[in-house]
């Protein structure tokens, strides 16, 4: 009889999939099983999926078809798949459809019961009877249960909130993680103290949709300014560093607050989208290129060396040749220290993918290597000088 379980996780997707695939580890390693980097000797695969743009979900598709063929060699094998993926259910009931030897789908709000989920599969194969588990959606407070085993070497990851209330009209994460809801201050506080106090971790760093926004849900509310400087007051040898921010909420109190602590990282990912006002406003961003323009301005003034990235979206319907021209002028005038550019991906059920005017893949390949490209040759450039 086999005396050591394996469990092997499949992580897709943002660090807030990242992070959360440490909170899974952390239960499969409390029920005994012990971690593999190789999925054939796994008793236990876990797919934390997605949703963001077509090709990621083409991918999961691909990765879990593949597992058939495992699950035949060895019947004792247990597949799960949650993340983002499964919180719609259109998707969810077409992989319950298409893959009917995984065992468990569950949403992104059911993870903390994952040990019951895996114990009800085993149970039920003992008695031999249907064993598949589902759970699916099922908005609820933010866990504080379960720890995390803690994956990315000296960063330490920190959920500050989940959700986003933003509904830029192309992004599916409103639709999959629910409303904003922010973790107590006093709950992030204590998590950092003990993170700082183990001595393993030189770097901390704060996720949520949209950091900003941090606390506004809370009552009384607390300010993503007043939560980094509670964070840096705390004594020890740490740098911090945060993701998401909304160029809609980057107060200039909080560009203060990074100019002055000598903790937080001078390190900026300011997703901009697209440098064009009519597209923000149909992607629903609530800023305008000058605004955008402006706090990228601020943020030099105060710090000149502050490392600042972006994301761009090209080929958003209707994006004229013009307006796409406006996005790379962005690009070429900000000189960013790195950008990711994405062709727009229509996610069923925003509303962007429903307009009219959805752009050919040829134009939205060739805008988004046009803009690439720039981005090589001003890096190339900078490295110069
Ligand atoms: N909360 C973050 C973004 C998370 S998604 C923010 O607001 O900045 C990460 C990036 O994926 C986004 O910045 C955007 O550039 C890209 N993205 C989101 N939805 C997309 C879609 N439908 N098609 C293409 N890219 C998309
Ligand atoms: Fe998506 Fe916009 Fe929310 Fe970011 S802020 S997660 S892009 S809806
Ligand atoms: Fe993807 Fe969900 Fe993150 S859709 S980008 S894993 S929040």
């Amino acid at each position: 009889m086999k005396t050591k379980y394996y469990y092997h996780i499949v992580t897709f997707g943002c660090q807030m999939n990242v992070h959360e695939s440490e909170k899974l580890a952390s239960i499969c390693e409390k029920m005994g099983y012990a971690l593999t980097e190789n999925r054939e000797d796994a008793d236990l695969i876990i797919f934390n999926t997605c949703a963001i743009r077509e090709g990621a979900e083409d991918r999961v598709f691909g990765n879990i078809g593949a597992l058939k063929r495992m699950k035949k060699q060895n019947k004792d094998l247990i597949i799960a798949v949650c993340g983002c993926m499964t919180q719609k259910q259109q998707t969810a009931d077409y992989m319950i459809k298409t893959f009917p030897f995984v065992d468990i789908v569950i949403g992104t709000f059911n993870l903390a019961n994952f040990e019951s989920y895996v114990e009800a599969v085993k149970h039920a194969r003992l008695v031999k009877q249907k064993s598949r588990q589902l759970d699916l959606w099922n908005e609820g407070e933010i866990d504080e249960s379960v720890p995390y085993l803690r994956t990315s070497g000296e960063n330490a990851w920190v959920n500050i909130m989940q959700g986003c209330n933003n509904f830029c009209t192309y992004c599916i994460v409103p639709y999959v993680r629910g409303r904003e809801k922010s973790r107590k201050k006093e709950n992030i506080l204590s998590e950092i103290r003990e993170i700082v106090a183990s001595g393993k971790y030189k770097k901390i760093t704060l996720l949520g949709q949209n950091v900003n926004s941090y606390g506004k849900d809370l009552s009384p509310q607390v300010s993503f300014a007043q939560l980094l400087k509670e964070i840096c007051a705390i004594e020890g040898d740490f740098k911090v560093w945060f993701m998401t921010s909304h160029p809609k909420d980057l107060t200039d109190e909080v560009i203060e607050v990074i100019a002055k602590e000598d903790k937080i990282l001078k390190d900026i990912h300011l997703p901009a989208q697209s440098g064009n006002n009519r597209i923000l406003t149909l992607m629903n961003r609530r800023y305008t290129r000058e605004k955008y323009l402006g706090i990228i301005e601020k943020i030099r003034q105060l710090m000149p060396n502050c490392r600042i990235t972006s994301d761009f979206i090209v080929g958003f319907p209707t994006e004229t040749e013009e307006e796409f021209q406006d996005t790379f002028n962005l690009v070429k005038q900000v000189k960013f220290d790195s950008i990711f550019a994405f062709m727009y991906s229509p996610r069923e059920g925003t509303v962007a993918a429903k307009m009219e005017g959805q752009i050919a893949d040829e134009v939205k390949n060739r805008r988004v290597n046009e803009l690439l490209n720039l981005e090589k040759k001003i890096q190339k450039e900078e490295g110069k000088k």
